[in-house]
């Protein structure tokens, strides 16, 4: 079954066809309604059902016009207001929603509520985030990145704050795409150490930092993302810890004059970015946010062997 639970689930040639995929179904539809099917409608007669224990606003909204785009039919189910939220099993979850759907994404605290949520599906499973990773984000990411017209391999990328789930994934399309990451991150916030191991298995370079003007210093990207990601405490000693890696205009100064700047959204204009950065020309992020739709579709139809 193709889950999509990381990027490696689908591999470095399958991701890069996502990518292409994305390019040309965009291109395609410039000018088009946002609600109108693509000419092919390759999921035509498809549902996807989407399952949110934790809030979203560009995951379930990109998949939603995804899947529509695509010709099938998108079914939301909120934790709050289904039998999950009282305690039906994962398990007994993911047998019924695979008898209603042809894919289900979930987005969830826990990464082994994913797994085993694929373990039970007939139908293949994306993650739409977890504590652990993102991998949905990094396609867009990524997306985004190309079509600035920046080659991935040997692109060096910096990243400031948290060492969480985007970054997880970023570090993961690194090993597969060849591009290195210099994370500035405080004691304490490292990234995840499988990611970082299978990223320099694979060549790449990962070095965690403690200075973030070191992070920054020839950088093609600076990427950052919130410092308390969902379902973390807005522990006081941690924003201290972070305030360091706030990305302002001084600190965007240091990366390569022509670096861009991306952010996963939703930002906290003021702590890990400033409005003149995420307002500024070197910023990407709203085509960054539009990118979700694109690399959704080609997730989707990766998923379901279309692609
Ligand atoms: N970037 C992202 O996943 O945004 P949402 O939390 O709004 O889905
Ligand atoms: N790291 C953030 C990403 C939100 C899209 C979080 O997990 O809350």
């Amino acid at each position: 079954m193709p889950n999509f639970l990381n990027l490696s689930d689908a591999g470095g040639d399958a991701v890069a066809a996502m990518l292409s995929d994305a390019i040309d179904r965009k291109a395609a539809r410039v000018g088009w309604p946002k609600a109108k099917p693509d000419a092919d409608k390759p999921l035509a007669d498809h549902v996807l059902a989407m399952v949110f224990e934790k809030n979203s606003t560009r995951t379930r909204a990109s998949f939603d016009i995804a899947i529509r785009q695509l010709g099938g039919v998108p079914m939301i189910l909120d934790a709050g207001t289904t039998q999950l939220g009282r305690g039906e099993t994962i398990a007994d979850t993911a047998r019924v929603l695979s008898r209603y759907a042809d894919a289900i994404m979930i987005r969830t605290d826990d990464h082994a509520k994913v797994e085993e949520l694929a373990e039970y599906a007939s139908v293949p499973v994306i993650n739409g985030l977890t504590d652990l990773s993102h991998p949905c984000q990094i396609v867009a990411d990524l997306l985004t990145i190309v079509e600035s017209g920046k080659a991935l391999p040997g692109l060096e990328l910096a990243w400031l704050g948290d060492g969480n789930n985007v970054l997880a994934s970023l570090i993961e399309a690194a090993g597969l795409f060849g591009f290195h990451v210099r994370a500035g991150v405080p004691q304490g916030y490292e990234p995840e150490a499988r990611f970082v191991e299978a990223a320099r298995a694979k060549g790449s370079r990962i070095d965690i930092v403690r200075d973030a003007r070191e992070a920054v210093a020839g950088a093609d990207l600076v990427v950052t993302d919130t410092w308390v990601s969902m379902g973390q405490q807005h522990a006081h000693n941690k924003l201290a810890a972070m305030a360091p890696y706030q990305v302002d205009e001084r600190l965007m100064a240091g990366a390569k004059g022509d670096a861009l700047f991306l952010h996963c959204l939703p930002a906290h204009r003021g702590e890990e970015v400033v409005d003149a950065v995420i307002d500024g020309s070197q910023s990407r992020v709203w085509d960054e946010a539009e990118n979700r739709v694109h690399a959704q579709k080609s997730v989707l139809l990766w998923a379901l062997g279309k692609l």
